[in-house]
């Protein structure tokens, strides 16, 4: 097939990663017969430098044309004080908005071989198998927010179609899955949860009769992600929550380095990301973990390039790396020598399938 990807490297070690995930889609597109035609796109910090703007127009469009995104990761303390005035967040913010990429999918597994790379205890880990369902373009990232000199206010609102949508999101999900839906939310306090509550109830009882729906107020959930992580089966929440909930789950993994995502609308289109940010403290050093962009290279064959195939091989190739110890600083074993970002690319196209 032929497809075009939008890659938009970003900051800090955003091009470190991205630069596998590109050598990972070439040769996909070789062994598979396909045709991918991936361009480049300045976007986040390195866009102010170059042209003041983080989504600068013809980024903007050629996302918006392309069958795909790909993006490393943004931002960095050169554009993060307080009196910054613009800010590569932005450029995120309003990219997902934009594609109307609403429903950001952040899948949980641990691999064996990594249950020690967690700080949590092998036995609370093993076999953890969750899929984080985001809410991404509304909530308290996207209400009014107002500043003068005595105070400030962010608004968290929602919709009722929102809130509809991205829990039929989440309730197909289950349904493929193990029918289980943790949806989380903080009703006792927020009348934006009680808003969420009301309609998740609704959605699932008319239309989603046959999946389990359990609410967790985010505090308790967040104490029992830790706890029991293994009872999560599909979890669907408001954008902060999730947030703020993903980078914790992403213990369970094991790093924050493994973690990929999916932020999808209405059409097949998608933008495909590491959960991770870009990592100023170890930027330049090639030594950053490309498992979670690789990972997110899958999701991206499977759902936006109806290639499961690919997809399949590509996690297969990234859990036989994993096994046979390609191991990044961030999950290494202590006293072992870790890979360089390369390294663990090279091993993840080793284990890729030869031409069929
Ligand atoms: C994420 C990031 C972003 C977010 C930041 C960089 C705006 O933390 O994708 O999780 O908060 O959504
Ligand atoms: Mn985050």
């Amino acid at each position: 097939m032929k497809a075009r990807i939008a890659v938009l490297p970003g900051d800090g070690i955003g091009p470190e990663v991205i630069a596998q995930g590109i050598r990972v889609l070439h040769t996909l597109a070789e062994r598979f017969g396909h045709e991918f035609e991936l361009t480049e796109l300045p976007f986040g910090g390195a866009a102010i430098e170059a042209c003041g703007d983080p989504l600068p127009p013809a980024t903007l469009s050629a996302c918006r044309e392309a069958d795909a995104v790909l993006l490393g990761a943004i931002g960095g303390p050169k554009w993060s004080g307080p009196e910054a005035r613009v800010r590569p967040e932005a450029g995120l913010l309003k990219l997902r908005a934009a594609l109307g990429a609403y429903a950001n999918l952040r899948p949980v597994t641990v691999h064996p071989a990594l249950a020690d790379a967690s700080t949590l205890k092998r036995e609370v880990i093993e076999g953890v198998d969750l899929v984080f369902v985001r809410e991404l373009t509304g909530g308290i990232y996207f209400g009014e927010k107002r500043r003068d000199a005595h105070s400030a206010s962010d608004l968290c609102i929602y919709t009722v179609a929102e809130i509809e949508r991205i829990v039929r999101t989440a309730g197909a999900l289950a349904r493929a899955r193990r029918r289980h839906l943790t949806s989380i939310d903080k009703s006792n306090v927020l009348e934006t949860s009680r808003l969420w509550r009301e309609v998740t109830t609704r959605v699932m009882a008319a239309e989603f009769p046959d999946v389990k729906l359990e609410h967790q107020l985010v505090d308790s959930a967040a104490m029992h992600l830790i706890r029991r992580p293994r009872d999560f089966d599909v979890l669907v929440t408001e954008n902060m929550f999730g947030d703020i909930l993903t980078d914790e789950a992403a213990m369970l993994a094991g790093s924050l380095g493994l973690l990929p995502s999916a932020s999808l609308g209405k059409g097949r289109s998608g933008i495909y990301e590491p959960i991770h940010g870009s990592a100023p403290d170890i930027a330049g050093r090639g030594i950053a973990n490309p498992y979670g962009t690789l990972y997110s290279v899958a999701l991206l064959l499977r759902l936006s390039l109806g290639l499961p195939e690919e997809a399949q091989a590509l996690e297969a190739a990234i859990g036989a790396a994993i096994t046979a110890g390609a191991r990044t600083a961030d999950i290494a074993v202590p006293g072992t020598r870790a890979l360089s970002t390369a390294e663990a690319g090279a091993a993840v196209l080793s284990n890729l399938p030869r031409r069929t």
